[in-house]
């Protein structure tokens, strides 16, 4: 069929994703409990607010023009500054060392990846990536005939000997040249729900400083869900740990901390990439949505943004909550069973017996599906190399459903366990 079409490699790469199955599967069960899709909760989307900055954006009819025309390719510059501000403020930096010059709005966090990843790299070269990892960017990986290597990790985050290790591996191997980046979700993992510490996110940055022999190894920092924290103190960005600025790329979204379908997301950028990825973001888009970006600008300066995401904040606590009493609850006395409890983030990521493959062609899934409950099969989340991929781990949401819902779910997910 491909062969047919005449279609180029990277769209042969691009088929087969982990996500189209799952929707497909989703599709042909309305009726199901999705603990599955990473959506952010359809009740707490900011529909009111969103009204008002959108009027208030376009009350002003000069405004209205520039908002409503093409922006810049690098994205609008009053948000560029408002985000920088931002992301030092909570590192408790003074932001020294760092221009606006380095900010980049993108449609998308996800956008970002990709320009990123692309720019760095030719098909065949590394990405080392902490595992599990969120497996749309192993896809974009994948898309663009990167190899992700998976390193270990545990609930403080990529193990740093592991890390070493590997690049020794690839230095005997004479690939060193080849590892481009490292991947590491540093807030609440997609899907773990594990927050790095800051002395590993410190170590990163040495070791990446270190092995930046033939050319810098960069490390880029997926903060997502930074906002989203329930309880803890933050932690600073790994990006804050590296001094230079000159190692590591920074990702955030507007996705998670108010709606998605804004489409942006920006990252900071070492200065000397910054012309590199816009180069491609020119050929791709020439601008992040306009229009969005001056709505978020007013969310921000209204001072109502921080507001917004403390109200989200309690309402994820609560399902959060709910999620972790219905693990107890559902799957306490099951042998073998365990999950991590998350300070803030959209997943529960739990481990079942090794016996039993949550996998995709696994029995688990259609059982689960026949009792009305859809999970995310943790092995989806695994590179191809490096790292043992498991079968026997599922990452749950509980963004979308409402606390009766994760409840019921994960009931029936306890039934379809049962029934294996
Ligand atoms: C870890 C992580 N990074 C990036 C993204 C991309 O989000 P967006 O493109 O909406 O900013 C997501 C979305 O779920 C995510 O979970």
């Amino acid at each position: 069929m491909t062969a047919t079409l005449g279609l180029s490699q990277r769209a042969r790469w691009a088929a087969g994703q982990p996500i189209s199955h799952l929707m497909h599967r989703a599709l042909a069960h309305p009726e199901l409990i999705s603990l599955a899709a990473g959506f952010v909760d359809p009740a707490t989307l900011p529909v009111e607010i969103s009204q008002e900055f959108a009027a208030a954006v376009l009350s002003d009819p000069v405004r209205a023009k520039k908002a409503l025309q093409y922006g810049t390719n690098i994205g609008l510059a009053a948000l560029r500054e408002a985000v920088l501000k931002r992301v030092c403020t909570a590192d408790g930096d003074l932001g020294s060392n760092v221009s606006i010059d380095q900010v980049l709005v993108t449609a998308g966090s996800n956008q970002l990846l990709h320009l990123v990843t692309d720019t760095l790299c030719d098909a065949g070269d590394i990405v080392l990536c902490a595992a599990p990892a969120y497996f749309v960017y192993l896809g974009i990986l994948r898309n663009l005939g990167v190899r992700a290597v998976g390193i270990e990790s545990d609930e403080d985050g990529v193990l740093l000997e592991a890390l070493e290790e590997e690049l020794q591996r690839r230095q005997h191997a004479g690939e060193l040249s080849r590892v481009k980046a490292i991947y590491l979700t540093t807030y609440f993992n997609n899907p773990s729900g594990v927050t790095m510490s800051l002395e590993r996110r410190q170590g990163v940055v040495e070791i990446a400083r270190r092995w930046s022999l033939e050319h810098p190894l960069y490390v880029i920092e997926d903060g997502a869900y930074r906002e989203l924290r329930y309880e803890g103190a933050d932690v600073p960005s790994l990006w804050s740990c590296d001094a230079s600025r000159d190692l590591v790329i920074h990702a955030q979204t507007f996705s998670k901390s108010f709606a998605p379908g804004l489409r942006t997301g920006f990252g900071i950028l070492p200065a000397e990439l910054m012309r590199p990825v816009c180069d491609q973001k020119g050929n791709i888009d020439f601008g992040a949505p306009n229009f969005s970006q001056y709505v978020l600008l007013e969310a921000l300066e209204s001072g109502r943004f921080d507001d917004h995401v403390e109200q989200l904040r309690a309402g994820y606590r609560v399902k959060r909550d709910a999620m972790l009493a219905a693990a107890d609850e559902s799957f306490g006395d099951l042998p073998g069973t365990s999950w991590l409890s998350s300070q803030g983030g959209l997943y529960v990521w739990m481990s079942l017996d090794e016996s039993i493959d949550t996998g995709p062609d696994g029995r688990l899934l259609d059982l689960s599906l026949q009792e009305g409950v859809l999970y995310v099969p943790g092995e989806y989340c695994y590179p191809g190399d490096g790292t043992k991929s498991r079968r026997n781990q599922m990452r749950l949401s509980f963004g979308v459903q409402t606390p009766e819902g994760i409840r019921a779910g994960m009931g029936a997910l306890r039934r379809a366990i049962d029934r294996l």
